[in-house]
């Protein structure tokens, strides 16, 4: 596959890195240390466009295709992951749902709201549902015009500050996957609450909640697509975040090697700086040898996706890859800089905690790969 970038996404990466070393970069450390993302940040990421980055434009969003949207992501990751996430998981899971399986009213109604910077989230998985996700317990009951929705779900990103939540929940009674609804829900509906917000060990920046429903009433023209389709739209939207989360990983693990390398260039050590020792030089040159074969991986999922191609194992593949790799790069980076490295004098601690979750969320490594050899099982050509 050919990843040439044209003019026009070369400019866009190029805004969207001058951006992220201006603007996100310097206060990164600062986020980290508050757990908060200041509302300044946010004002200027929606003036850029930066909610809207993957919405057609029709619906007042930037259109930047799937191969564009990896590079903005790595960018993003890049300065601070916490905010990234944020990022992604609204242009990904929070909005994918609406823009593809949306009635055409409320996409028109809503997806403008969500570009112009009012945030979404996806609420999928709960207590009990983790990787099993079609054992959610959370209930739609039809009543009339509405659906009622009780339940509870749990890591829902953005919950905090999100005005939209694309909520998964079943018919009262029932277990199967095809009883499974997607709903649009706002916030302002009575009975939806957010009862706690995670002290979590990286991407402090960013929102992680539970989420609370209690008789929350929702127009029927909210449903996304049919009745049932809910576990296939959770699914897709998930096959469109991985994307996001692989670029994610890669562009944490560039933010580690060029802080690792920074670090080696100027440390001494026995008369010499530490980066002129083989092993290090070795190191390094793992380091580089990984990150890029995540990156063509992601973009490679991408190009896919923009070739309306099934691009679901592709996915998993660069998610499962880019994920495991930058775990080992951040720690790679962190050895590199010795004790320091274990302080929070530099970012490379940051890094690695902010890495450790990328092999658990939007699917452990583990479902990325009953995802792969699913689809390798399947595939009548090997049979
Ligand atoms: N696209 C479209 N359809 C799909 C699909 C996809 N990617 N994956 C599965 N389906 C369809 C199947 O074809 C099947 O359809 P039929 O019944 O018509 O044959 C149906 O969905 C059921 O599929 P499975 O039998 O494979 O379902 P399963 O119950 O065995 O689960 C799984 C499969 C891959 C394990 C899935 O449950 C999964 O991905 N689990 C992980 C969930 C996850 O990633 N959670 C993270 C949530 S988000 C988060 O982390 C927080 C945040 O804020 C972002």
């Amino acid at each position: 596959m050919n990843f040439d970038l044209n003019e026009n996404q070369k400019m866009f990466r190029d805004m969207v890195r001058d951006f992220a070393t201006q603007e996100i970069a310097p206060i990164a450390h600062q986020m980290d240390v508050e757990s908060a993302m200041p509302d300044g940040l946010i004002a200027k990421m929606k003036d850029n466009g930066f909610f809207g980055l993957s919405f057609p434009e029709k619906y007042g969003g930037l259109g930047v295709d799937t191969l564009t949207y990896s590079l903005v992501v790595e960018e993003l990751a890049r300065a601070s992951a916490g905010v990234c996430v944020m990022i992604t998981v609204h242009n990904s899971v929070g909005s994918y749902p609406l823009a593809m399986f949306g009635n055409e009213e409320v996409k028109e109604k809503i997806l403008p709201r969500m570009a112009a910077g009012e945030i979404a989230a996806f609420c999928v998985s709960e207590a009990n549902a983790g990787s099993d996700a079609a054992a959610i317990a959370t209930t739609a009951a039809r009543d009339g015009d509405e659906y009622v929705l009780d339940g509870s779900k749990m890591w829902v990103t953005n919950g905090a500050r999100a005005q939209f939540f694309v909520v998964l929940a079943r018919t009262p009674g029932t277990t199967g996957h095809d009883d499974i609804h997607a709903l649009l829900v706002e916030r302002d509906a009575p009975g939806l609450r957010v009862a706690k917000e995670e002290d979590k060990m990286g991407l402090r920046a960013s929102d992680t909640c539970v989420l609370e429903l209690d008789g929350v009433r929702v127009p029927a023209e909210n449903l996304l697509g049919k009745e049932g389709d809910g576990f296939k739209i959770a699914m897709t939207g998930l096959d469109s975040g991985r994307i996001g989360i692989g670029a994610q990983s890669v562009g944490v693990a560039q933010a580690a090697m060029d802080a690792a390398v920074k670090y080696a260039k100027q440390r001494q050590q026995f008369g010499q700086a530490i980066s002129k020792f083989q092993g290090l030089r070795w190191t390094i040159a793992d380091m580089a040898t990984q990150i890029e074969a995540a990156r063509q991986l992601v973009l490679s999922a991408a190009a896919m996706k923009d070739n309306s191609q099934r691009y679901t194992a592709q996915a998993s593949m660069a998610k499962l890859f880019a994920s495991e790799m930058v775990n080992q790069v951040v720690g790679k980076a962190l050895q590199m800089h010795g004790g320091y490295g274990y302080t929070k004098d530099y970012p490379v601690e940051r890094f690695y905690r902010d890495a450790r979750v990328f092999t658990i969320y939007e699917g452990t490594s583990e479902i990325q790969r009953v995802v792969i050899s699913n689809h390798i099982l399947k595939d009548t050509r090997r049979s």
